[in-house]
Formats: structure tokens, C-alpha cells, sequence
């Protein structure tokens, strides 16, 4: 059998890794290394118990640190690991430090990289994921887009092989978590939740975190809206406001980081997302719940051309307006594939690797 390295360390790969994994048992060895990017209990073991993942292979330990120290050590201790390993293909997922590792340790090794949400752009390169993704794009052997959109930008940079439409694998994850989530998810019991009657808030982006003012904007529209609001806080984010003794208004609830199940509880049954997530964003979109996106631009375009998405900004009289006044689109077009995105990849790499 031929081996695949997936390589993870951020949440939102632990979640569009499950469908992946579960796809390829029966047709390769997949090998699989958490880099260490996210440890804490509730961003990283949790999700891998709810989401009945089998623990990662390795675990390189390598959280925190300076962006540029994160990803040094990662690419090399994953150079270490595939000198043992030799696989036949490295898949990285998204546009995080681990995905930026993982594409430089299969470019130096000259292994084949498959990069699954490729193509998708900011146009802001003050991201650091934007510039994770672009590097990645450009050593991938196999490019696996959720979007047409992401397509057509390869194409304007000159990426036309080996790139694939297959669909948003979160997509597949999110239709094999919902069910669960609804059976087993006791967030709305325990916090007293009734659907609709609350939003839901999650910020973690650099671009806001490290911003005193932008932090302190994104709070002061939170506290102002006429509803309560439940956000889960990111441990960066936690970090930020302690530190700078930042004022939080009483109808916002500041909780622990939540696992997949809870969070798409509260996503289901909120009355609005506030977020700079790009998976809540098109979690919303796939569950039908309007959401104010806290940034000025997104990758994740047609939600907003779909009318299911407000790009805000931090501006907090500009995010109370919408919250107020702003009602989505009544339809909701298949944006993101059929929840079969993971069968498809596979496939693909079975005729190309096997
Ligand atoms: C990373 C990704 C981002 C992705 C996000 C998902 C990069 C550049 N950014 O951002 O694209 O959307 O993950 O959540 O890769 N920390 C903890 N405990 C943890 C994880 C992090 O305390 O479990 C602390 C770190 O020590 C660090 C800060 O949070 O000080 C930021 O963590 P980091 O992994 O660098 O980036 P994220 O903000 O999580």
C-alpha cells in the first residue's frame, strides 16, 4: 500500500482532516502528524475525541513562538519524520504555519503535495495566511479547491495542473457532525439557550487580536448589540484582552474554547454569527444563519454575493447597524459541493498515486 502524510496542527484542520482520513483507510496508509501548532486540551484533544478521530502518528510539540520560529522547526522536524517514513504523498490543509511547513518539507524532499482548499485569496497580504496559501499553491502537485472562485484565481496566477473542483470537505464534516452534534451537544441546557435568542461571537485573527483599538471596537459592538452574546474565546484573543484590561460589557459571556459538537450547536440555533473565522462563515452560510464577518474582506466570496454574509470590519456603529437592520437572501445555493469532497479527492489521488 502507498503512503500518505497528512500533516495538522490547528483546529480547523483537525476538522477537515476526519472526512479525509475516513476516505482514504481503504486505499492508502495514511500516516498522520500533528505539528503541536494548537495543544491546548480544548483546541486539539477534544476535537480529535468528538470527532472519533484516531490519535496522530506523531505530535512535534512545536506551539507558539514567533510565526517564523514556528514554522522553522516544524519543517525541521517534519524533514526528520519523512527521511523514516518516505511517503508517496504529503497532503496539507489550509493556510496555517503547519501548511506552510508541510509544503516546504515535500518541495525540499521533492515528494508530490496535495493541498486540499487551495486557491482561495484574500488579495491581503498582511495575512499571514494569505501568504501560507500562495507559497503552498505554488509547490502543490495536486490542488484541491472548494470553489470555482479559488479555480479561477489559480488560473490568474498561472496554476492550471493538477487543480481540481471537488467541493468544501468541511462541508462533509459539517453533515457528519450535525446529527451527532444534535444528539449529543448539551450547550444550550447548560447555558440557558434558546434558539434565536442569542448570537454567537468568535475572533482570532492577528489582524484584530493584536490591534488594541480593533480588539477594543469588536468588544464595544458585541456589548452593544440587544441581544447576549456568547463567545468563545480564543486563547490568543484571552491573552489580549487580559493583558490589556480591555472592557466587556455584561450581555457578552466570554467562554472557554468549545469542541466541534457545542459549536455547531450554537451556530444551528444563533440569531446571527460574529465572526473572522472562514469556516464559521461558510458554517453559517451551511446552516442558514446570517453572519457579520469582522474583517474588510473575505476568501469566502460568494457568501457574501449569496447574501448570507456582511463584511463589517471592526467599525462598531457599522456592526450594530447590520445587526440590526440587515436580513439575508431567503435562498441558499449548493455553494460548496455535495459533502462528498473527501471521496473525491481520494479518488483522484488513487488513479494518479496508485
Ligand atoms: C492559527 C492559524 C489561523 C487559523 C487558526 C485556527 C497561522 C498563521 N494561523 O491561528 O490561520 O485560522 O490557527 O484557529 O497558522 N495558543 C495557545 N493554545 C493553543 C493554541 C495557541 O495558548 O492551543 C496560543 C499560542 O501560544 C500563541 C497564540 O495562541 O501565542 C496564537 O496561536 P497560533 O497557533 O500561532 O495561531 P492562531 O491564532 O491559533
Amino acid at each position: 500500500m502507498k503512503t500518505i502524510v497528512s500533516i495538522v496542527g490547528a483546529r480547523p484542520q483537525f476538522i477537515k482532516a476526519a472526512p479525509v482520513s475516513r476516505a482514504l483507510t481503504s486505499h492508502f496508509n495514511e500516516v498522520m502528524i500533528h505539528t503541536g501548532q494548537h495543544y491546548d486540551y480544548e483546541m486539539s484533544d477534544l476535537f480529535f475525541k468528538e470527532m472519533d478521530m484516531r490519535q496522530p502518528d506523531f505530535n512535534l510539540g512545536i506551539g507558539g513562538g514567533t510565526h517564523g520560529a514556528q514554522t522553522g522547526m516544524m519543517l525541521i522536524e517534519l524533514e526528520k519524520v519523512m527521511s523514516s517514513v518516505k511517503p508517496d504523498c504529503i497532503l496539507v490543509y489550509g493556510d496555517t504555519n503547519s501548511t506552510l511547513a508541510g509544503a516546504l518539507t515535500a518541495a525540499k524532499a521533492g515528494t508530490p503535495l496535495a493541498h486540499v482548499e487551495a486557491g482561495l485569496r484574500s488579495y491581503n497580504r498582511a495575512m499571514p495566511e494569505e501568504v501560507n496559501r500562495v507559497l503552498t499553491d505554488h509547490v502543490s502537485t495536486w490542488l484541491f479547491c472548494p470553489t470555482d472562485v479559488a479555480v479561477q484565481n489559480l488560473k490568474k496566477e498561472g496554476i492550471v495542473k493538477g487543480v481540481h473542483q471537488i467541493g468544501d470537505v468541511m462541508y462533509d464534516a459539517l453533515l457528519h457532525n450535525l446529527e451527532i452534534a444534535r444528539e449529543k451537544s448539551q450547550i444550550l441546557a447548560r447555558m440557558s439557550l434558546k434558539k434565536g435568542e442569542y448570537a454567537l461571537a468568535t475572533v482570532h485573527r492577528a489582524g484584530n487580536t493584536d490591534n488594541r483599538n480593533n480588539m477594543q471596537s469588536i468588544l464595544d459592538a458585541l456589548g452593544s448589540l440587544p441581544t447576549r452574546v456568547i463567545f468563545p474565546v480564543h486563547p490568543r484573543t484571552r491573552k489580549r484582552i487580559e493583558e490589556w484590561e480591555l472592557a466587556v460589557n455584561s450581555n457578552v459571556s466570554l467562554i472557554e474554547p468549545l469542541g466541534p459538537l457545542d459549536i455547531l450547536q450554537l451556530l444551528e440555533n444563533a440569531n446571527c454569527i460574529l465572526t473572522d473565522s472562514g469556516g464559521m462563515q461558510r458554517e453559517a452560510y451551511l446552516l442558514g444563519a446570517r453572519c457579520i464577518t469582522l474583517r474588510e474582506e473575505t476568501e469566502w466570496v460568494e457568501t457574501v454575493s449569496a447574501g448570507w454574509n456582511s463584511l463589517a470590519g471592526v467599525d462598531a456603529k457599522r456592526i450594530r447597524a447590520l445587526y440590526e437592520t440587515w436580513k439575508p437572501a431567503g435562498e441558499r445555493p449548493l455553494l460548496y459541493g455535495d459533502g462528498r469532497a473527501a471521496e473525491k479527492i481520494v479518488q483522484i489521488l488513487v488513479s494518479e498515486i496508485i
